[in-house]
């Protein structure tokens, strides 16, 4: 599998990773969505992720055909150094390493454009994601009961979070991080 390529994202990507995006979406247990986004909505993404500078790199192989996307993003109503990181790796690729690095590329290119710290929305039950973003230093910080509804089916989701500052887990400042956003009401859960 080392003939696999990450590349940062380009237009040219765009139909296989709308058909990968899909795919994965419709598994249904994973995303947030169980279904992808039209191709014109992905070119969109694409381009806006390169004008405001947001890391996005796709897995590629050799023929070209995207087979995984990472991306960091701002939320608008959230700081201006906190990116949000989505991942998806077609089923044929995963448990091997390929996420793993697909994310470690997203995430060092965040750090040089100024984020501070990463966060990500997990579903509980995705425990293979929530190993793999535990080993890459994300720490859960807030939990919340049926926080993604698909399909009429709700399930819990974990917040993770990467510093990127030099600052342990233990040091995170949970009330301020909650104080700078009053609308969301996580519950704690023992972790
Ligand atoms: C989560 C995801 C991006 C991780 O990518 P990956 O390439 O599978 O990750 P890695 O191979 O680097 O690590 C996965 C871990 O699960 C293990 N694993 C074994 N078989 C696996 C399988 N079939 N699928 C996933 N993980 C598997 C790996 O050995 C590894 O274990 P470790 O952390 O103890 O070493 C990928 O599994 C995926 O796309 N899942 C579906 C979409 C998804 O969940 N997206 C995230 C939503 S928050």
């Amino acid at each position: 599998m080392d003939e696999l390529k990450i590349v940062r994202s380009t237009e040219k990507y765009a139909v296989s990773y709308c058909e990968t995006f899909d795919e994965v979406a419709k598994e249904g247990k994973f995303l947030s969505i169980s279904g992808g986004y039209p191709v014109e909505d992905i070119i969109r993404f694409i381009k806006m992720c390169r004008q405001c500078g947001y890391p996005q790199f796709l897995l590629v192989e050799p023929g070209g055909r995207a087979v995984g996307w990472c991306d960091i993003v701002r939320r608008c109503d959230e700081p201006e150094d906190v990116g949000f990181l989505g991942v998806g790796i077609a089923k044929a690729y995963r448990g091997m390493g390929w996420g793993s690095r697909l994310m470690t590329a997203t995430i060092n290119d965040a750090k040089k454009r100024g984020f501070n710290e990463i966060r990500l929305e997990v579903r509980a039950s995705n425990y293979n994601a929530i190993r793999t973003y535990t080993r890459l230093g994300f720490v859960k910080i807030a939990y919340t009961t049926d926080g993604v509804v698909t399909d009429g089916v709700a399930e819990d989701v974990w917040v993770m979070s990467l510093y990127c500052r030099h600052i342990t887990a233990e040091g995170f400042e949970r009330e301020k991080f909650f104080d700078k956003f009053p609308r969301i009401r996580y519950r704690f859960k023992k972790q």
